[in-house]
């Protein structure tokens, strides 16, 4: 089974847009005064409108935004795993902390395959859809779940250094 099925089956039923809205307002709410929260959240708004973009994008256009996502996301995800999951680790769980390394191994593997398909065709807008799906969902487990156990309880000390650590790994890989 692959890595997308495994997902669906193990989170089904995946969360439904209205969860996924009142995840997203209540790490609004937490974010405030967390600058790495609200980078995240900054980025995730960013990868939502990059995938609508290459979804409606035709030639090269959809080429030029799976690379700007790609990109994207693997400078978020890099910042991620460095400074963000050993916090969640440890303040979360370790579960959740393998879960999520696991889900943007994958998600790079998924995009990397995108990549190679015709842009534009059904299978590529297959690949689209489903490389979607499962980022919606890892984003929702990070707003929903990660993210507020580590703002609730990590200490001010380690968020702060999360903040300025967060942001000095991303920009070291942002290329857009
Ligand atoms: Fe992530
Ligand atoms: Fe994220």
């Amino acid at each position: 089974m692959s890595f997308l099925d495994r997902i669906a089956a193990a989170l089904a039923p995946a969360a439904s847009d209205e969860q996924r809205a009142e995840a997203r307002a209540q790490i609004q709410e937490l974010a405030v005064n967390e600058p790495f929260a609200e980078e995240i959240l900054a980025h995730h708004r960013r990868i939502e409108g990059l995938f609508a973009e290459a979804r409606k994008a035709r030639g090269p256009a959809a080429q030029t935004a799976i690379a700007d996502l790609a990109v994207l996301l693997n400078a978020h995800s890099m910042a991620e795993e460095a400074v963000i999951y050993p916090e969640i680790s440890e303040h979360s769980s370790k579960a959740h902390a393998g879960m999520a390394y696991e889900e943007h191994a994958m998600t790079k593997v998924q995009l990397a395959a995108l990549q190679k398909l015709a842009p534009g065709s059904q299978e590529w807008h297959e690949k689209l859809d489903h490389i979607e799906s499962a980022v919606q969902q890892h984003v929702y487990q990070e707003e929903g779940s990660w993210l507020p156990d580590v703002i609730r309880y990590a200490p001010l000390q380690a968020r702060q250094r999360m903040s300025i650590e967060f942001r000095e790994y991303f920009e070291r890989f942002d290329r857009s």
